[in-house]
């Protein structure tokens, strides 16, 4: 098939304006984006830049917005875009360069809840135990592969960059519902406040982003009443 990429071009450097870059060339049906991202790369125009890795869905590197949606370029096919596809950064970071964006304070917001166990009684003799019921409990979402596309979609972090966001949350999610986990107070400071866990209005366009297909609005409820309720 014969495709058109039309990509969002960005070079603060030499750029005063973002512009777009029209690619055609052929493809197989069955090419990924990125297998198509790669060619113009490869063979038309080695400045474009994005991050890339696994190529398998599973490193996040490879979040942007693919016809409008949040997408990870590795795992759509070309022959369910359509013959002219539209890509642009991820909404809502700092363009650093064409479809690479500034991750920082995404992955800061991220280390603010502390994602990962936390104990302070003393070691047990055997390993900490748990449940397989128990374990259900936070399955979902040990998924994340910090995409970022979650947070990007959100309009209440469009409004507010101070949010912590969806990623973070389910990454706290993650703990705060693991049974052998005791540093569910800490992560309360961070999301019982204007800018945690109450700054979501449950719009559901964190759900529709993730392509771990994690039910991310349900975790961020489930935070919600637990901290209500002081479950946690
Ligand atoms: Fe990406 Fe889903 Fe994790 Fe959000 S919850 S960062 S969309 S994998
Ligand atoms: Fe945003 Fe998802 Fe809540 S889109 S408002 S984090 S339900
Ligand atoms: Fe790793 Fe796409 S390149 S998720």
């Amino acid at each position: 098939m014969q495709v058109t990429l039309r990509i969002k071009r960005f070079n603060p450097e030499k750029d005063k304006e973002p512009w777009w870059g029209e690619y055609k060339f052929a493809a197989e049906p069955t090419d990924r984006l990125l297998d198509a991202l790669n060619y113009v790369k490869w063979y038309l125009d080695g400045s474009l830049t994005y991050r890339r890795s696994c190529a398998h869905g599973i490193c996040g590197s490879d979040a942007m917005q693919i016809n409008g949606s949040n997408r990870l370029a590795c795992k759509v096919l070309l022959m369910n875009l359509g013959q002219k596809i539209t890509i642009e950064p991820l909404r809502g970071y700092r363009v650093i360069k064409d479809l690479l964006v500034d991750m920082d304070a995404f992955l800061a917001k991220y280390r603010s809840v502390r994602p990962y166990l936390v104990t302070h009684t003393p070691d047990p003799e055997k390993e900490r135990l748990q449940s397989p019921a128990d374990r259900e409990k936070f399955d979902d979402t040990t998924k994340c592969i910090l995409c970022g596309a979650c947070t990007s979609g959100c309009p209440s972090f469009w409004a507010d960059g101070e949010y912590v966001g969806p990623a973070a949350i389910v990454n706290a999610h993650r703990f705060l519902f693991d049974s052998r986990d005791e540093g569910g107070e800490d992560r309360m400071q961070v999301l019982n406040t204007l800018d945690g866990v109450w700054r979501c209005r449950t719009i559901f366009n964190c759900v529709e982003a993730c392509p771990r297909e994690i039910n991310v609005t349900r975790a961020i409820g489930e935070v919600k009443k637990a901290l209500l309720y002081r479950k946690i």
